[in-house]
C-alpha cells in the first residue's frame, strides 16, 4: 500500500483540555503517515520513521504546524456574494439582502459556481467539513453535494425548508418540502462522504405542519443530522413566542417536534434560559457558536460561562453570509473576544479543539475526523507560522504551544493556511493558487 508521510510539528487532541490539562498532544518534531487516504500512524518522528516503507513519499514541512482540518458547523452557501451586507438587525437583513440572493438559486448553473467557489473557498481556509444550508431548490443541494463529492470532502448539507413567512417565490410546501428532503437523502447521504442534514431555516418560516413533515423524517433516519436556527435575535425570540404562544420557549417549539437529539445543531443559541441549556445537554443537540455574525447583525454575545455550567455541546462556525469570514482562525479571534466580554477566558487550545475534535465529538462523527488518530480520515492542515511579517515575529518568540495557537487564532486568516488534505489528498495549496 502506497505510504505518505508528513513530517512537521503536529497537534492533536484525546480530549477537552478546559477538562483534562493532558488533552492537547503536541509534536515538536512529528510525522503523520496516511495510507489509502486514511492516518494510520502519527506522534514523534523519532518514533515512527522505522514504520517507513522504502519509497515513501517524506513530505517536509519541518517550518509548518499541522492540525486536524477545520470543522464549521453552520454556514450558508448561498450566501457567498451577498457576505459583508450591511442591515440593522437580522430580520431585515433577510428581507433585504439573504431572500432576493437566494432566489437565484432555482438556477443550476449559478447554483453549480457558487458551490464550486464556495468549497474552495472553504478549503482555502483549512476547513475540510462543514455543515451547509442549501436554499428551498433541491438543485442547490445537488449543486453543493457534487462539488464536495469532487474533492472528496466529508460535508453535510441539506435543502432549506420554509413554507411561511418568506418571500412566495423561496416557498416549498410541508408536502414538496418532504419529498424533496427525501429524495435527496435518498440520493446523497452516506453517499461516499456527503451526509445530509434536514434544515427547517427556523421556527418563523415552518407551518406546524412542516414542522410535523420534519419529525416524520427525522424519526424515519435516526443517523441524519438536523440544522435550524435558534434564538439569535431579540426580535426573532418575540416573534416565535406569538407564532408558538403554547410553547414554552423558542428551543421548546423544535423540542415539540422531536428535533432536539444527537446530531442535530442549532445556530446561536444566545437567548436560550437555563432550562433550554439543560434540554440541549440532555438531548445531545449542539450549539454552533458564530461569533462574527453575532457581532456583525449585533445578535447578542453568547454566555461560555452558562453554556460551560449547563455541559450542552458547544462548537464554532462561521454562519457566512451573516458571518464575516470563511476562516474559522478569525471565528476564533472573535469567539475570544465575545467570551471575553462576558469575563470567560477562552483558551487558544480550548479554540483548537472546538474547532477539530471537540466538534467531530458534538456531531458524533469522532470515529471519522478531528483528530490525527489512526484510523481517522486524513484530514488536516498545514499552517504556517511565518505566513504574514507580523505573524513571524510574534510565534517567533512564542514560549508555549497555548501562546503559538492565540498567535493563529489572533493575528491569522486564509494566508496562514499553506496547505490542506482531505482523505489524504491535496485540496488546497496556498503556493499553487
Ligand atoms: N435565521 C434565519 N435565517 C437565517 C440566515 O440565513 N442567517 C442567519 N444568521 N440567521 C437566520
Ligand atoms: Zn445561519
Amino acid at each position: 500500500m502506497t505510504q505518505s508521510a508528513f513530517r512537521a510539528q503536529l497537534l492533536t487532541f484525546n480530549g477537552d483540555p478546559a477538562q483534562s490539562p493532558d488533552a492537547a498532544r503536541f509534536f515538536d518534531d512529528g510525522v503523520v503517515i496516511v495510507e489509502d487516504g486514511r492516518v494510520s500512524a502519527s506522534g514523534a518522528w523519532s518514533a515512527l520513521k522505522d514504520r517507513l516503507h522504502e519509497g515513501a513519499l517524506v513530505h517536509d514541512l519541518r517550518d509548518k504546524l499541522i492540525v486536524p482540518g477545520f470543522i464549521d458547523t453552520h454556514i450558508h452557501y448561498p450566501q457567498t456574494d451577498m457576505i459583508a451586507s450591511p442591515a440593522p438587525g437580522l430580520l431585515p437583513w433577510l428581507e433585504t439582502y439573504t431572500f432576493p440572493t437566494e432566489r437565484g438559486f432555482e438556477n443550476e448553473a449559478l447554483a453549480q459556481d457558487t458551490a464550486n467557489f464556495f468549497v474552495d473557498e472553504l478549503l482555502k481556509s483549512g476547513t475540510t467539513t462543514a455543515l451547509v444550508y442549501c436554499t428551498v431548490h433541491k438543485q442547490s443541494a445537488d449543486a453543493l453535494f457534487t462539488a464536495s463529492e469532487a474533492k472528496n470532502l466529508r460535508m453535510v448539507a441539506g435543502k432549506v425548508l420554509m413554507d411561511r413567512h418568506c418571500p412566495e417565490f423561496l416557498r416549498d410546501t410541508a408536502q414538496s418540502g418532504y419529498d424533496d428532503s427525501a429524495e435527496l437523502i435518498g440520493r446523497w447521504h452516506n453517499k461516499g462522504r456527503q451526509m445530509y442534514a434536514l434544515t427547517p431555516r427556523f421556527a418563523p418560516t415552518s407551518t406546524e405542519a412542516q414542522l410535523e413533515a420534519c419529525e416524520a423524517l427525522a424519526r424515519a433516519h435516526g443517523d441524519i443530522f438536523i440544522q435550524s436556527h435558534v434564538a439569535e435575535n431579540l426580535d426573532e425570540v418575540k416573534w416565535v413566542k406569538e407564532l408558538f404562544p403554547r410553547q414554552r420557549s423558542y428551543l421548546d417549539v423544535y423540542d415539540h417536534y422531536g428535533l432536539l437529539r444527537r446530531r442535530a445543531v442549532y445556530g446561536h443559541c444566545i437567548w436560550l434560559d437555563e432550562e433550554d441549556r439543560q434540554r440541549m445537554a440532555q438531548t445531545g443537540a449542539v450549539a454552533a457558536h458564530c461569533p462574527t455574525s453575532n457581532l456583525f447583525l449585533g445578535s447578542g454575545l453568547f454566555d461560555f460561562d452558562k453554556a460551560s455550567e449547563s455541559q450542552m455541546p458547544v462548537t464554532l462556525a462561521t454562519d457566512v453570509g451573516g458571518g464575516t469570514s470563511f476562516s474559522m482562525l478569525q471565528t476564533m479571534n472573535e469567539a475570544h473576544k465575545v467570551a471575553r466580554m462576558g469575563g470567560h477566558h477562552l483558551t487558544a487550545t480550548r479554540m483548537f479543539w472546538l474547532a477539530t475534535a471537540g466538534a467531530a465529538q458534538a456531531l458524533d462523527l469522532a470515529d471519522k475526523i478531528g483528530t490525527l488518530a489512526p484510523q481517522s480520515e486524513a484530514d488536516f492542515v498545514v499552517l504556517d507560522p511565518k505566513a504574514t511579517p507580523l505573524l513571524a515575529r510574534r510565534t517567533a518568540r512564542a514560549e508555549s504551544l497555548e501562546e503559538l495557537l492565540f498567535a493563529f487564532a489572533l493575528l491569522g486568516d486564509d494566508r496562514a493556511v499553506f496547505e490542506t488534505y482531505a482523505a489524504g489528498a491535496r485540496v488546497h495549496s496556498r503556493e499553487a493558487a
